[in-house]
């Protein structure tokens, strides 16, 4: 850490002369500039902390080199050779710029200098565009610059906290002309670093097998991942990582970014020809054409970057700090979870409230606390995901008492109640969609798509938004649930709204996502107390934005223990296990036939929001009395889990996983080892722990007493004692998908 370089007040430091900007909080350090003459923004550093110099005339790389000048004869070589902090189209860069206006003269020449800057405690707050927020650990300072072709103005935000390591940024374009120009694109953050030398990480998958792992050495040229199906998608999550070669779980050097956005993303790494790499993230220019017009501002989503010299897993604390203290609403950081039931694989379409109130009581039993009631409790006896999707009504056929008095038996038991909705969807044997044809998403002259049967309300229109909040405030108000889960099973394929003019088509994405921050943003006002998960067919929102609004999402629809391991795994590269919606389920796993052992499915998802989602009336005794130890495990833990520090582990057997949390003072932790195929013949398997206090005696599931340092270095063994009673060793239980669940207390 940099003495003397930072306190609270004092994380940027300015040198107005030079006009070199140096954000530190002593463990990472931000460094740009404006380069002389031609006053616009150049990138220096971004990664451990430096020593704060008065100025950085030291650092300079002037040389002249090949390529257009701009300003020929002044010292500034081409802004090919020249690191950007938000590169420009219609210059000598000649790479991916950050934005892009277009003018009335037809060109998208811009030019934007410097002009002055600002720095405020805390953090920008950006309304209904969820943000950073319970900042006061946090500086931001501000960038104005100023187009020389127009009134157009751009505020670049750098935020740095005291005590985590991460920068966020945004951009603001305000119009302060007469005219309206297009912006044809508007990125969050690019960032230019001196280096090709890296491994990018990017988290990748589909429906049912979200957020795997992606490891590649950089190569030369342009890559990207993103999403232009108007959510962020089960494709690629909006998190891009570079880190060296040799960087491993928990050493060496990374650098991460992420958008905090649900709708079209885009990130792209350009690597350049002298070995510069630009990552670059914001709203997809697919499709995007914002007509800003006079006297007003166009807002970026935050763009989150993350910097640790202690591997990935320090990468990931980064993030998992800063969503669970600056993301989450403030009533939902602390309290406990509810362990709920959720009757979609148990019943799927086919209910009644005799077997709802059944399921809820063996789930009583087992020790959940809420009933969580899925798809089909509306229209007409929906058996299938065809139709009534938009009038929220309770279906007459299949809870003739009413929702309020299956609300009540639920209750009676002592347990709380969920619901699930699916506010953008509609179908068109709805009254909603027969009184507002023209609230359907698409153009009704062209080509329509269905998908999973059903089409989108035009979120972009406000009166649309609106009519569905007061649909859901009205069974809010009837049956006032503790939990609902708001889904969203399809993308947008045509994108038109009927509400906006043929000028402004190329707003609709954006438009959306910002009519589903709205109706989120006023049904959370109304109803602090009600916890919300998203979801979107598993985990097709799942990014920074929507924890903002929902504190846990539906991490994917795969429940089956196998690949949950994979997708927890690579979901914990960005988000805690607080935010993992995680459930117990049944076998043969329904999406991958799968046979894994009920301890296992149980270990895998109390690292996550825990709950249950199968028929617990196929439960023998014997398994009834596992999952309630499950329920009660996931209580014993669930502070350690949710607030602690989540590592991923690399066991010696490569096919093997494990995970490890440790609490903030180093006093308790939780690991999980996890078996793969079981093997026979196997040796000694020995885990490196790691997060724990060297010096600390630690006693692992009561038992072996080691010291910390014995833990991390020689390692926890991993076999069992039959000393004395050898023989046992032979018939002791061989399953695929083991695992293996380690308590490690300090004494
Ligand atoms: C997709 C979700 O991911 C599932 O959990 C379930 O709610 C279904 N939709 C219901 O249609």
């Amino acid at each position: 850490m940099k003495q003397g370089a930072f306190s609270l007040n004092n994380l940027i430091n300015v040198n107005e002369q030079t006009r070199e900007f140096h954000l530190t909080n002593g463990h990472i350090s931000y460094i740009f500039r404006v380069m002389p003459e031609l006053n616009q923004l150049e990138s220096v550093y971004f990664g451990k902390a430096v020593h704060v110099q008065k100025d950085l005339h030291n650092l300079d790389e002037y040389e002249p080199g090949s390529g257009c000048q701009q300003l020929p004869k002044t010292g500034i070589a081409s802004l090919e050779h020249r690191r950007q902090e938000y590169p420009t189209y219609g210059t000598t860069d000649f790479r991916k710029p950050a934005f892009e206006i277009k003018y009335p003269s037809g060109d998208k020449i811009s030019a934007f200098k410097y002009l002055d800057y600002t720095i405020e405690a805390g953090a920008p707050d950006l309304g209904v565009m969820p943000h950073v927020r319970y900042a006061q650990n946090a500086q931001t300072l501000s960038i104005r610059l100023k187009d020389n072709y127009s009134k157009l103005y751009l505020t670049l935000n750098y935020t740095i906290f005291s005590d985590l390591d991460i920068i966020v940024r945004n951009a603001v374009f305000e119009n302060q002309d007469s005219k309206t120009y297009s912006l044809l694109a508007a990125k969050s953050a690019s960032l230019d670093l001196p280096t090709a030398n890296y491994d990018l990480i990017t988290l990748n998958g589909a429906w049912a097998r979200e957020r795997h792992v992606n490891r590649t050495p950089l190569r030369p040229g342009l890559q990207e991942i993103g999403s232009i199906r108007g959510a962020t998608g089960h494709i690629h999550d909006p998190f891009v990582a570079l880190a060296q070669p040799n960087t491993t779980q928990n050493l060496g050097e990374a650098i991460g970014m992420t958008l905090m956005y649900s709708g079209n993303h885009q990130e792209s790494i350009d690597v350049n020809t002298y070995g510069v790499t630009r990552i670059m993230t914001g709203i997809s220019d697919a499709d995007f054409n914002w007509k800003l017009e006079a006297g007003k501002k166009f807002i970026t989503p935050q763009a989150v970057f993350s910097y640790s010299d202690r591997g990935l897993n320090g990468l990931s604390h980064n993030y998992h700090d800063l969503i669970r203290q600056h993301i989450i609403n403030k009533e939902w950081q602390t309290p406990q979870r509810p362990v709920l039931i959720n009757n979609w694989e148990a019943t799927y379409y086919d209910f009644n409230e005799e077997k709802l109130l059944t399921l809820a009581k063996n789930a009583k039993e087992i020790g959940c606390d809420l009933f969580v009631l899925d798809d089909g409790w509306f229209g007409h006896s929906r058996m299938s995901d065809t139709g009534y999707m938009g009038d929220w009504e309770v279906d007459p056929a299949k809870l003739p008492n009413g929702l309020d008095h299956l609300v009540k038996k639920i209750r009676d038991l002592d347990m709380k109640f969920g619901i699930w909705f699916e506010p953008e969807a509609l179908s068109m044997d709805t009254k909603l969609y027969q009184d507002h044809p023209d609230w359907l998403l698409g153009n009704p002259n062209k080509h329509l798509s269905q998908g999973r049967n059903q089409y989108l309300v035009d979120f972009a229109n406000p009166d649309a938004v609106e009519a569905l909040y007061q649909k859901m405030v009205k069974i809010i108000d009837q049956v006032h649930p503790d939990y609902i889960k708001w889904d969203m099973n399809r993308n947008i394929t045509e994108p038109y709204s009927n509400y906006l003019s043929a000028d402004k088509q190329g707003e609709v994405f954006h438009r959306y996502i910002m009519g589903v921050y709205r109706l989120y943003q006023k049904l959370t006002n109304k109803y602090p107390n009600i916890l919300f998960e998203s979801c979107a067919g598993g985990g097709g929102r799942f990014d920074l934005a929507m924890f903002y609004y929902a504190p846990q999402a539906w991490t994917s629809d795969d429940t089956d223990a196998y690949e949950r391991w994979q997708i927890q795994t690579g979901t914990s590269y960005v988000y805690p296990p607080a935010v993992m919606g995680a459930h117990v389920s049944i076998v043969p796993n329904h999406q991958t036939g799968r046979i894994t052992p009920l301890k296992t499915r149980a270990n895998i998802a109390m690292f996550g929001s825990f709950g249950y989602e199968f028929d617990l009336t196929k439960l023998s005794t014997q398994e009834k009395e596992e999952l309630k130890q499950a329920t009660k495990r996931f209580h014993q833990f669930h502070d350690l889990i949710f607030n602690g520090d989540f590592y991923r582990l690399e066991p010696s057997n490569p096919k093997h996983g494990a995970w490890q949390v440790s609490s903030k003072d180093k006093k308790h932790a939780v690991v999980c080892y996890f078996y793969g195929l079981s093997e026979p013949n196997h040796g000694y398997y020995h885990l490196k722990l790691t997060g724990l206090d060297p010096d600390q005696l630690y006693e692992v599931n009561d038992k072996r007493r080691l010291y910390g340092d014995e833990l991390m270095n020689i390692g926890l063994p991993l076999t069992e004692d039959y000393h004395k009673h050898e023989d046992d060793y032979w018939s002791k239980p061989m399953m695929d998908f083991d695992s293996k669940l380690f308590e490690i207390k300090a004494i």
